[in-house]
C-alpha cells in the first residue's frame, strides 16, 4: 500500500509533458502543478481560504525554519502543521537540507549531519538525516523529502561527486528512519549538478532505493537557464514513469513551461511571493513593477486578462498607492495575483497537454510575454 500514489492519464503528443494526478493522504493534485511556498507555516499574506478560492492544490513548507520556531514538538503538540495553520489540503516539506546549507559560514557538514547556528539567535543546532525525518514525521506533512546536500554553482566534479554519493547514503538512512509510512510519503532528491555522469549515477542510487516520487535537486541555483535545460533533458527520461516527478525551487513561467515539457509533474518556488512583495507582477505581456511613475493614474488592472480578485477589483494607480503608502493590502494584492496567475498558467498548460498543443500554446504565452522577439 502506497502512501503517495500516481496515475498518469497521458503523455503530450509532441513532448514529453504528462497529465497526472497524485493522491495523498489530504487529497488529490492534478499534475503538473505549482506549489505555492509557506515557509513558516503561512503562505505570506494570504489566508488558507484565499489559497483555495484560487485553486492551489498543494503547498510547500519547511523544516528548517519550523524546526527553529515555533518549535516541530509544538506543531504536534497543536495537532500538525494542517491543523496549526487551518490548511486541509496537502502539504509538502522540504527537508532542511538546502536551507541549512545556504547557511554559509554558519554551517559544518560531516557524514552523521549537519551543525549550524540558527540565522534568527546564532544557537547551535545539529540536523541529521534521522532529525529532518523526525521533525517531517511530526510535523505530518502529506510529502516529506529526503535530507540531502545542494552543491552550489559552480562546483568542481570531485566535490559534486563526493556529495552527491552522501546524499544516497543520506537517503537511505531517512527511508531506514521513516515512522510513519501509512500517513506520509518520502521522495528521494537526485543531485549531481551540472555533470550528466553524475546525474545518471545519482539518480540509479536514489531510484534504487525506492521512493514513492523523485525530485530533481539542486537546479536554478545561479546556472544559465540553458544548462538547466540541458541537466533536465538528460536526467528526467532516467526517472521512473509510475511517479510522480518534481523540480525544486522553479516558479518563473518560462521554467515552468521548460520543465514540463521535459517530463516534469511538480516545481515550486518563492519568487512569485517575494516580487508581489517588492511591487512587481507577472502579466500575460511580461512582468510590471506597479511601483513605478508610469502606473500612477493607470487606472487599468494589473492584468486586463486576469480574473484573480485583485484584477476583478483594483486599479494599477491604487495597487501603486498602496505600496507608496506603505500599506499591507498592496502586498496582499500583488501575492493575490502572481499566485492566481502561476496556477491558472498550469491549469492552461494541463489543458494544453490535454489537446496535445503545448508547444503552440507555449509560443502564444511567450510571444505576448516578451520572451520571443
Ligand atoms: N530547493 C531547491 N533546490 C533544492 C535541493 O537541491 N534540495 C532541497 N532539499 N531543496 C531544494
Ligand atoms: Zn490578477
Amino acid at each position: 500500500m502506497l502512501t503517495i500514489k500516481y496515475e498518469f492519464i497521458k503523455k503530450e503528443k509532441n513532448t514529453n509533458a504528462r497529465l497526472g494526478k497524485i493522491t495523498t493522504p489530504h487529497g488529490e493534485i492534478e499534475t503538473p502543478i505549482f506549489m505555492p511556498v509557506g515557509t513558516k507555516a503561512t503562505v505570506k499574506a494570504m489566508t488558507p481560504e484565499e489559497l483555495k478560492d484560487m485553486n492551489a492544490q498543494i503547498i510547500l513548507s519547511n523544516t528548517y525554519h519550523l524546526y527553529l520556531r515555533p518549535g516541530h514538538k509544538l506543531i504536534e503538540k497543536a495537532g500538525g502543521l494542517h491543523k496549526f495553520m487551518n490548511w486541509d489540503r496537502p502539504i509538502l516539506t522540504d527537508s532542511g537540507g538546502f536551507q541549512v546549507f545556504s547557511l554559509g559560514d554558519l554551517r559544518e557538514i560531516e557524514e552523521k549531519g549537519v551543525h549550524f547556528r540558527s540565522h534568527i539567535d546564532g544557537s547551535k543546532h545539529f540536523i541529521s538525516p534521522e532529525k529532518s525525518i523526525e521533525i517531517q514525521n511530526s510535523l505530518g506533512s502529506d510529502i516529506a523529502m529526503a535530507f540531502d546536500e545542494c552543491p552550489p554553482y559552480p562546483a568542481d566534479r570531485d566535490y559534486v561527486k563526493k556529495s552527491l554519493e552522501r546524499t544516497t547514503r543520506w537517503a537511505k538512512r531517512c527511508k531506514d528512519y521513516h515512522k510513519k509510512p501509512d500517513t506520509q510519503g518520502i521522495f528521494g532528491i537526485v543531485q549531481g549538478g551540472m555533470y550528466r555522469d553524475l546525474r545518471e549515477q545519482s539518480a540509479k542510487e536514489i531510484i534504487d532505493l525506492d521512493f514513492p516520487g523523485y525530485a530533481v535537486g539542486g537546479l536554478s541555483v545561479g546556472e544559465p537557464a540553458e544548462l538547466m535545460y540541458e541537466v533536465l533533458d538528460y536526467t528526467v527520461p532516467l526517472l521512473p514513469k509510475d511517479k510522480p516527478r518534481y523540480l525544486m525551487g522553479v516558479g518563473s513561467p518560462d521554467y515552468l513551461f521548460e520543465a514540463v515539457i521535459r517530463g516534469i509533474d511538480m516545481a515550486d518556488c518563492v519568487l512569485p511571493t517575494r516580487i508581489a512583495r517588492n511591487g512587481t507582477v507577472f502579466t500575460s505581456s511580461g512582468r510590471l513593477v506597479v511601483k513605478n511613475a508610469k502606473y500612477k493614474e493607470d487606472f487599468s488592472p494589473l492584468d486586463s486578462e486576469c480574473d484573480c480578485y485583485a484584477c476583478k477589483n483594483y486599479t494599477r494607480a491604487y495597487i501603486r498607492h498602496l505600496f507608496k503608502a506603505d500599506e499591507i493590502l498592496g502586498a496582499r494584492l500583488t501575492t493575490t495575483h502572481n499566485l492566481y496567475f502561476l496556477i491558472k498558467l498550469m491549469e492552461n498548460i494541463r489543458e494544453a497537454i490535454k489537446q496535445d498543443r503545448l508547444l503552440e500554446y507555449r509560443e502564444e504565452f511567450y510571444k505576448k510575454y516578451g520572451y520571443l522577439k
